[in-house]
């Protein structure tokens, strides 16, 4: 086969690229954009694969890369550059039609293939003015610490970009296209069963209402709830779209994240009350927000309720010996309550809750299954969270058991207890206030004792990520805990995935055997007690930010 030349530009001025963070690097679309940033970013990530790869042991069928991402403005054309440095870097590449797929798709995609790896472009949440890069390793799960600091090293040393000619190299089929939207949704058909499902659908007379929210979303939601599972279903917003919605009346640009700030739409579909089951997806389709019938379930909850029903995804099946139930530290703690009666479901297995730090590559890397605070359910059999998944496998439930969303929660907390929870944030822009409030945290354990808001400190310190296979130390200072009185539990971190200033993210919880009553008089007063704390500590930042608001809350409080 003729060969095709390879240019090599010669990068005179490198840039510092910083490692990627909770989920790949998240930058705006300025940085991404300035001159061979890109080239500079792709390039380093190539020489990781070779290192992989060039190693005699691993075939060399292995040398193809999956590259896709979501629609965002810039993506089809840096989908280009990058197939293009793979290419001369000696790698074959798939690529996504249109170049769109989903994280939990590729992720998938990258193991049925049996292909090296694969780099997601998707800043996930964050609007279309941030852009993002994630890579992928052959387990399909996202590149864990350890290979994420090689690649950072490889990229901050590349004296040269190597590229071919995108064109030339398509014609010589180096370049595929792939129908990753089939893939995936024949991994869903064989987990949940389509046929079973579209009959019952029918019967049942089942209405959906999906809101894609112009991300990757649309094509998949088409094909699995329209074609396959033939449901009455209103697609929202589901043309994927460059500017993911473009900018709200303010001028500010739409978040393609599944929260109450943004899915005005759905929320007014599901209070309808006509709909059995809603959801909406973000911009990358790993994050979910599901309920129906005026109704929505935060993601600890319906990890909870899945865990429930594992029976129904033969999820012994896929685990021989142990099954741990993940969750982030700093996710509320439901499925820790349901220990004993995992146990006694599957006694011939090791069942184990395991706390990770925050970022899903945690639980991926554990081969497991596993919940993220922040709308994110793992999919058992791919290693990632996974919102369409998450969204059948209610579905799946609903028609086995013919209860709304609704009446499945209710059994759960009135068996268990419920966890009261919501998540809030402190942000600005300086540098020195963010040095300022770890100063605060981490000196906090002085104040215990001293009563914020009503409340008393009773604990404070940090929690720090102890590995369940190695039993090292393998993340330190992941969170920081403060415990108040009556069972007050505060926990906070800062952001990883944002692109500019500082966010500090504030997880208040309280367990209580009632499950009905209003979530924010709940955690009202872990707020105010957080907020004292940091007034008498001297923090001049506001923290009124955080708020219930744009979060469900099942159980209002009755207007006098
Ligand atoms: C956020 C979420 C976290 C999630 C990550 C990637 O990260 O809080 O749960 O894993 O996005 O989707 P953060 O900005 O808090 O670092
Ligand atoms: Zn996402």
């Amino acid at each position: 086969m003729k060969k095709l030349k390879v240019q090599s530009h010669a990068i005179k001025k490198p840039y510092k690229i910083k490692k990627m963070g909770t989920s790949g690097l998240r930058e705006t679309q300025h940085v991404y954009n300035q001159p061979m940033f890109l080239e500079q970013f792709i390039q380093g990530i190539a020489l990781f694969f070779k290192e992989l790869t060039d190693d005699r042991e691993i075939a060399e069928k292995n040398k193809t890369i999956i590259v896709a991402g979501d629609p965002r403005e810039g993506n089809r054309e840096r989908i280009r550059r990058i197939a293009s440095i793979l290419g001369a870097n000696g790698f074959d590449i798939l690529i996504a039609k249109d170049g769109i797929a989903s994280t939990p798709a590729m992720s998938h995609a990258i193991r049925q293939l049996n292909v090296a790896g694969g780099i997601i472009l998707t800043a996930s949440h964050n609007p279309f003015t941030d852009v993002g890069i994630k890579v992928n390793m052959s387990d399909g799960a996202p590149a864990n610490d350890r290979d994420i600091q090689r690649i950072n090293e490889l990229q901050n040393k590349v004296k040269s970009v190597h590229l071919i000619d995108y064109d030339r190299f398509a014609e010589m089929e180096k370049i595929t296209e792939i129908d990753i939207v089939a893939i995936y949704a024949d991994l869903l058909d064989k987990i949940f069963d389509f046929d079973e499902m579209k009959n019952a659908i029918e019967k049942n007379g089942i209405r959906g209402a999906f809101d894609c929210m112009y991300g990757a979303a649309g094509p998949f939601a088409e094909e699995i709830f329209i074609n396959r599972l033939n449901m009455d279903a209103d697609l929202l917003r589901s043309e994927p779209r460059e500017d993911l919605g473009g900018y709200d009346k303010k001028g500010n640009p739409l978040h393609p994240e599944p929260d109450f700030d943004y899915i005005g739409l759905l929320k007014e579909h599901n209070s309808s009350g006509e709909y059995d089951i809603v959801s909406a997806w973000d911009s990358d389709v790993d994050r979910r927000l599901d309920g129906g019938k005026d109704f929505f379930i935060e993601s600890a909850d319906e990890f909870a309720l899945f865990a429930k029903y594992s029976h129904l995804i033969n999820i012994s099946a896929l685990y021989r010996e142990k099954i741990f139930f993940c969750r982030s530290t700093v996710t509320a703690a439901t499925i820790d309550l349901m220990l004993p009666f995992l146990q006694e479901k599957y006694p011939s297995k090791s069942i184990q809750i395991i706390e990770t730090p925050t970022g899903f590559k945690w639980i991926a890397e554990l081969g497991n299954w596993g919940v993220e605070e922040s709308n994110g359910v793992g999919n058992p059999y791919l290693r990632e969270k996974d919102g369409i998944f998450s969204t059948c496998f209610l579905l799946k439930i609903m028609l086995e058991t013919g209860k709304t969303p609704r009446q499945l929660m209710e059994e759960i907390w009135a068996q268990f207890g419920r966890v009261y929870f919501t998540r809030g944030e402190v942000s600005g822009a300086r540098a020195t206030e963010a040095r300022q409030l770890t100063k605060i945290l981490d000196n906090a354990g002085k104040l215990v004792g001293k009563k914020f808001g009503g409340l008393v400190l009773e604990s404070a310190g940090s929690w720090d990520y102890i590995h369940p296979e190695t039993g090292s130390i393998a993340s330190k200072k992941a969170a920081w805990v403060l415990k108040f009185s009556q069972g007050n539990t505060i926990k906070a971190r800062f952001s990883g995935t944002g692109s500019g200033g500082y966010m500090l993210r504030v997880y208040c919880s309280k367990y209580d055997k009632k499950f009905n009553l209003p979530k924010s008089e709940i955690t009202k007063q872990m707020k105010s007690a957080f907020d004292d704390f940091l007034k008498k500590s001297g923090f001049p930042g506001k923290s009124r930010q955080y708020t219930d608001k744009n979060q469900p809350d099942a159980y209002k409080k009755k207007k006098k």
